[in-house]
């Protein structure tokens, strides 16, 4: 098996720790990126970190002879870890077409090329929404799929299922989907991280690019939900450990140690947080007084998510190492590293 893996969406924010996390491992990274959502800086960050750069090939993965001849060219590529994908889930509502078209036709042009290796090895980037608003908390990887709340979740569980079919069919395609909770934090070095374009829609960015000043505000989208405080409840999850994890899924499709050739693990830290919570940890990590007021609900937004890591933590072998505190702390020197970058 060659030790070079394909890593698509690899400049964009939890691929690229991904990537470095694998060149710190010894593998040699080839990564697929049309830097829709990211930029060319990521790759000198990748490489100011691990000191070797990646292989980069700008390449649109809804150009299906584009993929061909990428294959054609890497042909002793037979890994993917499989980011690149649309994630905004209000855009996905606004623009269905574009979440069907780019997530999905991308990942069959990818299983396509895959289809003719021996012994081929994928990881998919899953989500949380998966589940919806799930029944019981926390949540293990055998809770119901749910019908999803945004064209965006849709294709993250049409995405499952394209693959599990396939492993079903062909014994050489062996694949891990991995469930993200909610994935916050950057790298210690504050060489890479998230780079939200536009208005951030995630919490975290919200709160660091208020913190320095680039919003006035954050709003807090509800206060009376049923939980202790009445603000949401989320599992937010390091980067950096949610590297490590892609890491971990990978070596287990190598040694071809899997008890099946599809299996799913959700990737959280198993303790829920809420919006309030956060606010909180970010200041005393901090140090700043954030400014925020509570406004009304978010169209779409579940009370209460939180994983049950047994499964990752059992037959992964992986448990999330960093606090919430250490993840606040990584956003917060990445934000002000970004506004240094600026001046
Ligand atoms: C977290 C909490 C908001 C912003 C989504 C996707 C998930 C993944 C992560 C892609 C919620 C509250 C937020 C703000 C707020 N995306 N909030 N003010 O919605 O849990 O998950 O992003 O991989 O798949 O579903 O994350 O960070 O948007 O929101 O009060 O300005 O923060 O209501 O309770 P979410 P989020």
């Amino acid at each position: 098996m060659s030790k070079k893996i394909l890593v698509t969406g690899g400049l964009g924010f939890i691929g690229s720790h991904t990537v470095v996390a694998l060149q710190e491992k010894g593998f040699e990274v080839v990564i697929i990126d049309n830097l829709s959502n990211s930029s060319l800086d990521v790759l000198g960050g990748i490489t100011r970190i691990t000191k070797s750069s990646p292989e980069f090939e700008n390449v649109d993965l809804r150009d299906k002879s584009a993929v061909k001849m990428f294959f054609e060219k890497y042909s002793e590529i037979d890994a993917v870890i499989h980011f690149a994908a649309s994630k905004a889930v209000g855009e996905s509502v606004e623009n269905p077409l574009l979440y069907y078209e780019n997530n999905l036709s991308t990942l069959i042009y990818l299983l396509q090329q895959l289809k003719v290796k021996e012994n081929a090895k994928f990881i998919f980037s899953s989500s949380c929404t998966v589940y919806g608003q799930a029944d019981e908390l926390p949540i293990t990887e055998s809770a119901p799929v749910k019908k999803a709340e945004s064209p965006y979740g849709n294709t993250k569980q049409i995405g499952e299922e394209i693959i599990q079919d396939n492993c079903k069919v062909l014994k050489n395609l062996n694949a891990i989907s991995l469930r993200y909770f909610n994935p916050i934090g950057a790298h210690p070095t504050a060489y890479i991280g998230e780079l939200p374009i536009g208005t951030p829609q995630n919490l975290i960015p919200y709160i660091t690019q208020t913190a320095v000043g680039k919003r006035e505000e954050l709003s807090v989208f509800g206060k009376d939900y049923p939980t202790p405080d009445g603000t949401c409840i989320r599992d937010y999850i390091h980067v950096m450990d949610l590297a490590r994890a892609h890491v971990v899924a990978l070596e287990r499709l190598i040694d071809e140690e899997q008890t099946s050739n599809y299996e799913v693990f959700n990737l959280g830290t198993g303790t829920g947080n809420s919006v309030l919570e956060v606010i909180n940890s970010f200041e005393k990590v901090s140090g700043v007084d954030l400014p925020y007021k509570i406004v009304g609900r978010r169209e779409g937004d579940i009370t209460a998510a939180y994983a049950d890591t047994t499964k990752a933590n059992e037959v992964l072998k992986w448990k999330a190492e960093k606090s919430l505190d250490d993840a606040l702390e990584s956003a917060w020197k990445w934000q002000k590293a970004l506004e240094e970058k600026d001046e």
